[in-house]
């Protein structure tokens, strides 16, 4: 809960319904570390009042009093331009079709909209949160105007579907709270592996027996998603190939669920880039039943057990690190291994059956279901540990490491 420490954002709202979310938004930000300063246009006030921002912002607000620009509380009387310098970035959440309209064509008759016109443009970034009914978004005007302000260097953060306060459904919504949060973070992250290609595979499989049975495994599949957030985070378009696991689908990711592993293979092969990153953390069973029965195996009346053979499963990531992009180094492998003891020695043995130029250990019973961990990483040259940590603080470290190999020209496993 420490994604924003240290960053001071400006909350503007402008009129619409969603106003209501900013609320929440302004209260997610401050607990994420940031310092939060609100700014409503006169049309906001009308749907939610500076009473409300303040206390959560715990910040006097400036609204539509401020209406010239001028302000005699400001030492030099100039708000747009004292709060626009001090801001890592200005946040318009909601930001309304006429409020677009306004960015667009630079005007600026109200505090908000001058501040956005009078941010160093370089150095302040400018995120919008559209929120309006669906055939307003839809309307021609809105999308030149958003293409255009996307042009003049602004971030449309995107909106939400679904039922609108009008009564009708479709695009236009105002994302949630949490989805522009994640959307903040991420923005301020570096971006090593912008333009790559990333596919992850998370979670456990399971592996039917009969229509009610199955053999699954313990992983909750939090390092993989968590590593699929923070390569997308870094800039990457993120496949992630997840087994049964109840987790939210980390934004901008693209997500397939699967069972088995021989459902996790296929979806692999199917959405394998020919250049970029492979990272299977999924717990893959090792074998499954010969045969799944298509009927419950009923109790015996004479106390007889059921007897179950098994095969091997495929191994997904010998079956990738063999494939002529991973042989060639066009794509760069990532394998997992859990353990119970012996961690570097086991780990290492590992990175050289499966044909890996980096493995990641970690101790499973340490970690499965927990939301931290520690690795260790393996490659040719030798071990590195990451301390124990969040998940994702891990993830982000880790995908860091991996983008520094692949910018590295000699890198073991990296194409020349
Ligand atoms: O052989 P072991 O299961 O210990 O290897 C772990 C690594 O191999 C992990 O990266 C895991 O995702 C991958 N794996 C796989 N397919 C399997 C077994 C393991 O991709 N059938």
């Amino acid at each position: 809960m420490s994604d924003l420490v240290g960053k001071h954002i400006v909350l503007g709202l402008s009129g619409g319904i969603a106003c209501y979310k900013a609320a929440e938004l302004c209260r997610a930000m401050t607990r994420e570390g940031a310092t939060v300063q609100v700014v409503m246009t006169a049309a906001a006030e009308q749907f939610i009042t500076p009473v409300t921002m303040q206390a959560l912002s715990n910040r006097t607000v400036y609204g539509s009093h401020d209406v010239s620009g001028f302000d005699a509380r400001e030492a030099n009387g100039m708000p747009h331009i004292n709060l626009s310098r001090e801001a890592d970035a200005i946040v318009v959440a909601p930001c309304s079709a006429d409020f677009m309209a306004k960015l667009l064509h630079g005007r600026a008759d109200d505090l908000l909209s001058l501040m956005c016109l009078a941010r160093p443009i370089a150095t302040v970034p400018l995120l919008l949160a559209p929120a309006m009914n669906r055939e307003m978004w839809a309307h021609p005007a809105t999308q030149r105007n958003m293409a255009q302000l996307a042009a003049d260097g602004a971030t449309i953060l995107g909106v939400g579907s679904g039922f609108q306060a009008c009564g009708e459904t479709g695009d236009g919504r105002m994302l949630e709270p949490p989805e522009l949060l994640d959307d903040l973070i991420a923005f301020f992250q570096p971006k090593p592996l912008a333009g790559r290609q990333v596919l992850v595979t998370a979670g456990p499989t399971f592996e039917a027996i009969d229509p009610v049975r199955g053999l699954t495994n313990r992983s909750s599949g939090k390092m993989g998603f968590a590593i699929a957030r923070a390569a997308r985070e870094a800039g990457a378009a993120v496949t992630l190939v997840a087994g049964p696991v109840a987790l939210p689908t980390p934004r901008g990711v693209t997500r397939v669920d699967v069972r088995s592993a021989r459902e996790m293979l296929d979806a692999t092969q199917a959405h394998l880039p020919a250049r970029g990153v492979f990272v299977a953390t999924a717990a893959v069973a090792d074998w499954r039943p010969a045969e799944v029965k298509t009927e419950k195996i009923k109790k015996q009346d004479d106390g007889a057990l059921p007897q179950l053979e098994f095969v091997e499963n495929p191994d997904i990531l010998a079956t990738v690190a063999a494939t002529p992009q991973a042989v060639q180094g066009e794509l760069y492998c990532v394998g997992f291994a859990a353990e119970s003891h012996d961690l570097l020695a086991h780990a290492q043995a590992k990175r050289a059956r499966k044909k890996v130029p980096l493995l990641v250990g970690n101790i499973g019973p340490d970690t499965f279901g927990q939301d931290d961990n520690a690795l260790v990483l393996v490659d040719a040259h030798g071990s590195r540990e990451l301390p124990r940590a969040s998940k994702l603080a891990l993830a982000r470290q880790l995908v860091a490491d991996i983008a520094a190999r692949l910018d590295r020209p000699h890198a073991e496993g990296v194409a020349r």
